[in-house]
């Protein structure tokens, strides 16, 4: 089934975001790592390219999102990038680089739009990354927020179970997204909370929130795409819905080059020169 829903190949800016969240037009997010299938995922019309840290899962291989470096996020930065002619790309800032000192998160941040050409950043957090936000918004650097489950946080949470149940934790939600549409980001992703809060923050903000499992009552969605596309297994979130099922599409495949290639079915005389 071939499923077209954009016909509007004009690139994507935080402005047209603001304005799609405007006239309730919902904005699709989905996180891409490399040239080729950052290609595929912007020709098929996503509206946000996300350069996730989640690279350090489901690229690198770590249980946490912690290990991954800034130069092994330009790297896929960069890779992403050149494929991309639409969609708007954003990098995320990996733990260690912005959230202890300004100065050196916008280092990080200047680092990343000049190597990667990437359109905007993205970090995890409210009023403790504060300074490093407005500092690096002060270079013209577009911001994107992270708040409810942070996972560059999961040391401290212990856990990945919902965030914000509780009402202190939920008023600081709030709290937060408003700091950052104060302090000029763009947009923000808001991760495993309730769905009534975040359609509650999401009618409060003018700037689009972009869910992951937090319900469909905000401005978009955002997945990974290793997860939504089948090759992750044993990860089944309640939000998860998965278009499709490479993992056995490979296995399969792979199963049948092996199968030809000891049989000696492969090459034939025409794949041959
Ligand atoms: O790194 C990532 O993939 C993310 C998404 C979960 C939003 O931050």
């Amino acid at each position: 089934m071939s499923v077209n829903v954009v016909d509007d190949t004009r690139k994507v800016t935080t402005h047209r975001l603001y304005e799609m969240k405007q006239r309730n037009e919902k904005i699709s997010m989905l996180t891409a790592y490399d040239y080729t299938l950052a290609g595929i995922v912007d020709e098929a019309g996503i509206d946000v390219i996300l350069v996730g840290d989640s690279a350090s899962n489901v690229v690198a291989g770590n249980v946490t999102t912690l290990p991954i470096t800034l130069d092994q996020m330009i790297f896929l930065g960069k890779s992403v990038v050149k494929a991309v002619k639409r969609a708007l790309v954003v990098v995320d800032l990996p733990f260690g680089t912005y959230q202890g000192n300004s100065k050196e998160a916008l280092a990080s941040a200047v680092r990343v739009m000049k190597e990667t050409h990437a359109d905007a950043i993205k970090v995890e957090g409210g009023a403790e990354i504060k300074e490093s936000v407005e500092r690096i918004l002060s270079a013209g650097i577009p911001v994107m927020g992270h708040l409810g489950l942070t996972p560059q946080a999961i040391n401290k949470f212990g856990t990945y179970v919902v965030r914000a149940r509780e009402e202190a934790e939920a008023q600081k939600l709030v709290e937060d997204a408003h700091l950052l549409e104060s302090l000029g980001c763009f947009g923000i992703v808001l991760e495993k909370i309730p769905a009534l809060l975040a359609t509650q923050v999401a009618r409060e903000l003018t700037i689009p929130l972009i869910s992951i499992g937090a319900g469909g009552g905000v401005d978009g969605q955002v997945l990974v795409m290793h997860d939504m596309l089948g090759m992750t297994q044993g990860f089944s979130p309640r939000f998860l819905r998965r278009y499709a099922d490479l993992h056995n599409v490979i296995t399969d495949a792979v199963k049948h080059y092996v199968a030809d290639v000891k049989s000696g079915d492969f090459p034939n005389a025409e794949e041959q020169y």
